[in-house]
């Protein structure tokens, strides 16, 4: 317990991200051209009203009446067991039935997914919803097969292919639990996850490219089982698909009895057909994990019925999604942003939903424009990271191509003003509407963002709160802070949303004293308006009402969208036999937002050294994976410590950020910091 109230200690925020937040001044706003707002899914403004508190919660039955139920709630939320939320009590659905079976009626032939290579030579793959549907079956015949029923969890490591949605939509369709792990995660990493979650099937890939590369993937596989066998749980199965079948996978090393290819499981099962399973709206859909402060990962438990309806949602009103559209969201499905808004969502619609395998900037900068041009794509979802390298590499490439989008959208971290004018002149060409959406991986959809065709947008703003959701910020001491007051705060939400996850897998405790401990003042309370949601992001309103998010208050860095816990990191750098003591703080990166630089003190009687540094590094993949590869290793005399031992990462931090470090006279070694500061800025 003592380890997971860690998340929310004074000492979590000594290198947080909203430490080291620009404070950008406030921008001019960007109202929608008027060919958006006439075709617009919301252009009244008067859909407000219907979502005022007075109407909360049902409010939010506009969002479930988008799903096909097989019998309708009693309850649309039980607070009986807060913050244990339950949105539409005694309500049955099938996740995979809403995103495919229906739109047969409709539109069978329609494109569901385009899936496009990363080999630019390689023809692109149209599945309609009818093929969608035929493989979704055939799938979910494989898993039936293997035993798995619902409640069961299964683990999929799998890169950006349209295996991945089918495998989900399969699962879904008996309730078995799925848990993507992303792909640039380590094997051991996803080991972790399997453990975690009780997986006793891994479902893979023989390999899949990457900015040139045909990695070999099934690698991985192996690392994970050997890794959770470590920690008590056994992968009975391993399903290998085959991506490229002949050229890759004759080379794939398969583990008899346990590896099986799913081409060859599939072909006892062709034009199978498995009822959709008629299952409870409370039920889960699905885990997601994400880092924190310790260093166990959180397996964020999100619910059938309402995380489907909130990302429907959202899809509709916010994306504006309509059928005839074709959407590409160039996220991945390993993380909340590719479940919510590559799969669910836009699938829940019935809209062509487009996959990329590769990089953005592969083999040029050109490549996104070149895909939205060929697949006439008229809404784009990306990053800023994402932006900011495009716009670095490539500034002048989006006017080559002839392509139109009405809609854009930004996830994942704060966006600079002036990388958001680029998005808009350049990709956008005035024409498209930009949407800011700030959300989490345990919230399940947007929080915070304008609606486009009735917001005007603000650069560096992610806008009003969303539909039914109603934010405050709050002081240490819970005082509100108010609007247009220009002081920062820890953004909460005062209310339950359909969308927000249920738990996290096997850890209620974590659970609640993460997220809603902080402001809770009477524990036995089932009345919503007691629990206020903490985010664990430091944010501004400005009078206007729209908000800016100014990153993570806690131990966890956003790298180029990505959350990675400081522990995690740490505890990966002390496997290496030298290292004593190590620290990772967040550093500002003009391309990914926010980098990673580790600070390491060696055990005595061992010198700094390239081969330390590599080592340091290495651990890091191993337990990680590449993404979490720190920008900078440095190997410092000491850490600044306080009196009581604890490791000052808010100096460090200030450090490697060129900031001020504040007053460090109390330290127990404040000599220190002018050593390590010389040493670190200089070689900067
Ligand atoms: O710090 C916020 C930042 O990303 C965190 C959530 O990360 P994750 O769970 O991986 O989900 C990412 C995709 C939703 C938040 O706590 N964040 C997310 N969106 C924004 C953002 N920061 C600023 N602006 C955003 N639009």
């Amino acid at each position: 317990m003592a380890d997971d109230l860690d998340d929310v200690t004074d000492e979590s925020s000594e290198s947080s991200e909203a430490l080291i937040a620009v404070h950008w001044r406030e921008e001019g706003y960007y109202p929608p051209p008027a060919s958006f707002v006439a075709q617009a899914n919301a252009s009244d403004p008067a859909i407000r009203e219907q979502f005022t508190e007075d109407k909360y919660p049902d409010c939010f039955t506009a969002y479930a009446d988008l799903l096909t139920w097989y019998k309708k709630w009693d309850t649309v939320l039980d607070t009986s067991n807060a913050p244990f939320w339950k949105w539409w009590v005694g309500g049955e659905l099938n996740a995979s039935y809403n995103c495919v079976d229906r739109h047969l009626e409709t539109h069978p032939n329609k494109a569901a997914l385009i899936f496009v290579p990363e080999p630019e030579g390689d023809a692109h793959q149209a599945i309609t919803y009818r093929e969608l549907y035929v493989r979704v079956n055939e799938f979910a015949a494989v898993l039936r097969e293997l035993g798995l029923k619902a409640g069961d969890r299964i683990t999929f490591h799998m890169p950006m292919v349209p295996e991945l949605p089918v495998a989900m939509l399969a699962a879904a369709r008996l309730g078995i639990i799925h848990s993507q792990v992303f792909a640039g995660f380590s094997g051991t990493a996803a080991g972790h996850r399997i453990a975690d979650s009780g997986s006793t099937v891994l479902v893979t890939i023989d390999g899949y490219y990457r900015s040139g590369d045909l990695l070999d993937h099934k690698v991985k596989a192996d690392e994970a089982v050997e890794a959770a066998a470590k920690e008590g749980q056994q992968v009975d199965k391993v399903l290998v698909f085959r991506r490229y079948p002949g050229q890759y996978s004759a080379k794939t090393p398969m583990v008899e009895g346990r590896d099986v290819f799913v081409d060859d499981l599939l072909a006892a099962h062709k034009g199978e057909i498995v009822e959709p399973v008629a299952l409870k709206a409370t039920d889960p859909l699905f885990l997601m994990y994400t880092s924190g402060t310790t260093g166990r990962p959180k397996g964020c438990q999100h619910s059938i019925g309402g995380y489907l309806s909130y990302v429907a949602g959202t899809s509709k009103y916010y994306q504006d999604i309509h059928p005839d559209d074709t959407y590409w969201c160039m996220a991945d499905i390993g993380w909340i942003t590719g479940h919510s808004y590559i799969v669910y969502g836009p699938l829940a619609l019935g809209t062509t939903s487009v996959i990329y395998e590769g990089t953005p900037n592969y083999p040029d900068a050109g490549r996104p424009w070149r895909i939205a041009r060929q697949l006439g794509v008229n809404i784009f979802h990306t990053s800023p990271t994402a932006i900011r390298m495009l716009r670095k590499v490539g500034p002048d490439e989006p006017a080559k191509y002839d392509f139109h989008f009405k809609h854009m959208t930004t996830v994942g971290e704060p966006i600079e003003p002036e990388v958001w004018r680029w998005y808009y002149d350049n990709v956008g060409k005035d024409e498209a509407v930009i949407v800011d959406t700030w959300w989490q991986t345990e919230t399940g959809g947007f929080l915070g963002s304008t609606l486009p065709a009735i917001d005007s947008a603000k650069p560096g703003s992610c806008g009003p709160a969303a539909l039914g959701i109603y934010p405050v910020i709050l002081d240490e001491d819970s005082n509100e802070v108010p609007a247009g007051s220009g002081k920062a705060g820890n953004i909460c939400i005062r209310n339950p949303w359909p969308g927000v996850f249920q738990t996290i897998w096997g850890q209620p405790d974590r659970f609640v004293s993460t997220y809603y401990a902080k402001y809770n003042k009477d524990p036995k309370s089932t009345d919503w308006r007691d629990w206020p949601y903490f985010a664990g992001d430091g944010a501004t309103q400005a009078a206007d009402g729209y908000f800016r998010i100014l990153g993570r208050v806690d131990d966890v860095i956003n790298v180029a969208g990505h959350r990675l816990g400081t522990k995690e990191l740490e505890s990966a750098a002390l496997t290496v036999n030298e290292v004593a003591e190590a620290a990772a703080v967040p550093v500002v990166d003009d391309v990914r937002g926010r980098m990673v630089e580790m600070y390491i003190a060696l055990k005595p009687g061992f010198d700094a050294s390239p081969e330390i540094e590599a080592k340091v590094k290495a651990a890091i993949e191993t337990d990680i994976g590449k993404i979490a590869r720190p920008k900078n290793i440095w190997i410092v005399p000491d850490m600044p410590k306080t009196r009581s031992g604890k490791i000052m990462r808010r100096v460090i931090a200030a450090t490697s950020n060129f900031t001020d470090t504040g007053d460090i006279t109390t330290l127990a070694n404040p000599e220190v910091v002018e050593k390590i500061r010389e040493q670190v800025q200089t070689a900067k």
